[in-house]
């Protein structure tokens, strides 16, 4: 079988305590976590139609409250989710008698991707929510996080967001598979072998998603960067544009 799920490692233990540190971190990684990171994920693709549109989608709120309310549903659970994945992390032994070679390989890249799932959602959450709301007083704005992802200036943000998202893409794609299993909504070994088709069109979608978004931020990042640079070169150069002065005159 090629399902990575632990859950039969848990059902010994009883009680609402049990139940809710066994069970919970795994629901609420997918209600609403892996929910709101779709919706996230398709209202990024906004900035293939430019700063208007994407800042609409992404960063304007219709009130403080329905901003904070946003926020709540996606860390709340993150938070909940994250203390459950630790739990685990290091409770595991790949296992070459019971699961197939694939089925190992799976279970560790859950694993390793969501250190690195981890690692992106601080800086991510850090340099995109918090810095600008906490220190520059406003959402994040278009043309800093376009800029950013073209230039990479601030640090190899192309290429943490590029490893970052696909580690999303896989945890949750293959976390969806292991979810489905460890809740008993797929039992048998051929729907499960079934669901695998699920887990796989899943991180296919999610990651076209991330790539999207990504690449609307990188060009019209370009785009910005050469009008600046055309901007400044005809500032140093005014008499390459500006009308002669007397030139009119007989
Ligand atoms: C966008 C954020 C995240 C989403 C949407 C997400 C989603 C999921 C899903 C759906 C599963 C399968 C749950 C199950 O088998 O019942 C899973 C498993 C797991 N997640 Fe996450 N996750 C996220 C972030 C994280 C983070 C930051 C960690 C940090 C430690 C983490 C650690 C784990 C671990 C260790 C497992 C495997 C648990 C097991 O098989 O025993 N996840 N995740």
């Amino acid at each position: 079988m090629n399902v990575t799920t632990s859950t039969p490692a848990t059902v010994t233990e009883r009680g609402p305590a049990a139940f809710f540190k066994t069970r919970m971190g795994s629901f609420f990684a997918v209600v609403p976590l892996a929910f709101w990171t779709v919706n996230h994920l398709w209202n990024n693709l906004a900035s293939l139609r430019g700063a208007h549109a994407w800042e609409a989608a992404v960063v304007q709120h219709s009130s403080p409250f329905a901003e904070a309310i946003g926020a709540t549903i996606a860390l709340a659970p993150l938070l909940l989710h994250t203390v459950w994945g630790f739990s685990r992390l290091f409770t595991w032994r790949p296992n070459a008698v019971s699961y197939s070679y694939y089925g190992n390989i799976k279970f560790i890249l859950q694993r390793l991707s969501a250190v690195g799932v981890l690692l992106f959602l601080g800086a991510h959450i850090y340099l995109a929510w918090i810095k600008p709301h906490v220190f520059e007083g406003h959402g994040e704005e278009f043309e800093d996080i376009a800029k950013e992802m073209f230039t990479s200036a601030d640090g190899p943000t192309l290429i943490v967001y590029v490893l970052g998202t696909l580690g999303v893409s896989y945890h949750i794609g293959n976390g969806l598979q292991s979810w489905v299993v460890g809740w008993g909504l797929v039992g048998s070994r051929d729907a499960v072998k079934r669901f695998e088709w699920v887990a796989i069109g899943t991180f296919v979608v999610l990651l076209a998603m991330s790539w999207g978004g990504i690449f609307g931020l990188y060009t019209h990042g370009r785009e910005i960067v050469a009008h600046e640079k055309a901007s400044a070169s005809a500032a140093a150069s005014p008499s390459a544009s500006a009308p002669v002065a007397g030139g009119n005159a007989p």
